[in-house]
């Protein structure tokens, strides 16, 4: 198995430019299951995550192939358009396999999707993505494991998809994806606000559909009868962006983040500025598009402690609390952290914990004493966000860090450590006996 080695202590410098955002490739190259023409996607990052989509889709008679490895753009052609099950050896390794149900049931009038089991940031139910296609004329059952919806065809209806904790983004996808060959006119109430919604209503448009409000809490699809090809770039990934800003921030450093999607990050900055750091965008670099500015994060100073509740967008991202959590730890007082998308989503609490850090659990929230230091430990983190949260506070901690498990790492960085080297930092890839 691999591991990171890290000797805390450097400060990061120099610049880094952000990928593709994982989370709309995701959706993007599901929603390419609703044509039969081919569907380009430029900077779709090497993930883990993106090859198990790529995987999904081969199965399902839609394959991705490499157009041009400089640009990451990917081409989506059909040559089995009868397959209609996502089983569930490749299901298992990823939940957002979920995101083929709409599709697949639009086009192909026929899904078979392996139930998502739990993960290790909650329960995480389907149950609203049900819901909506549901109300979109599918009939649904549960056979043997498996979500197995079928349709004649979809018909346009008024939705709400609000759940207990507020929007789901994959939900949102689902139903969205699957209005835009629906008979008549769909309106989603509640709908989830993420940047990654209205990148795929960009790509959906392009490829005829007709869409208005992404990006709000309605959304209105009406239908058409079918769907072109279509040639699309991938938002960048606000999360990677807002990472390698805390990863800045923890060092006291000084990095430029190139391809940054302020627009799509102004909860992260307002608590950044909150802490202390400084984020500044560069006019000239970036003059028009703020999906894609040039900026400059630095932290000279102490780090003020702040009070942080995750919400859904544009609120502060549940994707970003265990790296801000990090750098909390090193604050001069008391944060509060309230997680309100994931309760459960606290896997690191306890490995920061081995690193000297303060930390009060208390349900949804944790309190962060900020301490003077972290001191380097072996840790180890069951998911992606959680084990991002480990390499920062190991990259500001005093001696060694071993973070096991960097496969959860690879789902949604791509090579991590390799871009963190760029900057200075002092951090190995390993082999480990398991
Ligand atoms: C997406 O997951 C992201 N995944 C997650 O990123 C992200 O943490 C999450 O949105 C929230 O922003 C992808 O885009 C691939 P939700 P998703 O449905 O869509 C509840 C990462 O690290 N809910 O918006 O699956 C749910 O339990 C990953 O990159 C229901 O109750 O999340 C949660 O409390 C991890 N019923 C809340 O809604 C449902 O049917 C929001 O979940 C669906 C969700």
């Amino acid at each position: 198995m691999e591991a990171f080695v890290v000797r805390g202590g450097r400060r990061l410098r120099g610049s880094v430019r952000i990928n593709g955002a994982k989370n709309s490739s995701l959706i993007l190259m599901a929603a390419a299951l609703l044509t039969d023409e081919p569907v380009t996607l430029r900077g779709v990052p090497r993930l883990r995550d993106t090859n198990n989509m790529t995987a999904l889709l081969e199965t399902l008679g839609r394959g991705f192939a490499v157009q041009d490895n400089a640009e990451q753009a990917m081409t989506a052609r059909t040559d089995d358009p009868s397959r209609c099950t996502a089983h569930y050896d490749i299901v298992r390794t990823m939940r957002a396999s979920i995101c083929v149900l709409g599709p697949l049931l639009a086009k192909r009038g026929e899904a078979r999707v392996s139930m998502p089991g739990g993960c290790n940031i909650g329960d995480r139910p389907v149950d609203l993505h049900l819901h909506g296609l549901r109300a979109l004329g599918a009939r649904i059952d549960l056979e043997e494991g498996y979500i197995v919806a079928r349709t004649d065809r979809l018909r346009g209806t008024r939705v709400f998809l609000g759940g207990p904790f507020g929007s789901t983004v994959l939900g949102t996808a689902n139903v969205m994806s699957a209005a835009t060959l629906a008979a008549g006119t769909t309106v989603i109430e509640s709908a989830a606000c993420e940047p990654e919604i209205e990148d795929l209503a960009a790509l959906l448009t392009s490829m005829g559909a007709r869409i208005t409000g992404a990006g709000s809490p309605r959304i209105t699809v009406e239908g058409v009868d079918e769907l072109t090809g279509a040639d699309h770039q991938v938002m960048p990934d606000r999360i990677e962006a807002g990472t390698f800003m805390l990863a800045a921030a923890i060092t006291n450093g000084e990095v430029t983040i190139e391809n940054c999607p302020v627009d799509a990050l102004t909860a992260t900055l307002d608590r950044l500025s909150a802490v202390g750091v400084e984020v500044e965008s560069d006019p000239a670099a970036s003059p028009q598009d703020r999906m894609r500015q040039t900026v400059r994060v630095a932290s000279h100073r102490r780090l003020e402690p702040v009070q942080v509740v995750t919400q859904p967008h544009p609120g502060f991202p549940t994707d970003l609390q265990a790296q801000l959590m990090a750098l909390l730890c090193l604050a001069d007082g008391n944060s509060i952290i309230t997680e309100k998308i994931f309760p459960d989503r606290f896997l690191h609490v306890a490995e920061l914990s081995r690193m000297g850090a303060d930390l009060t659990r208390n349900g949804p929230s944790v309190l962060v004493s900020g301490v003077k230091k972290l001191i380097g430990a072996p840790v180890m983190a069951s998911d992606l966000r959680a084990s991002a949260g480990l390499v920062l506070a190991g990259l500001a901690a005093q001696g060694t860090t071993l973070i096991n498990r960097v496969y959860h790492l690879d789902r949604g960085y791509e090579s991590m450590e390799v871009t963190l080297r760029g900057l200075g930092a002092d951090i190995e890839r390993v082999s480990v006996p398991t």
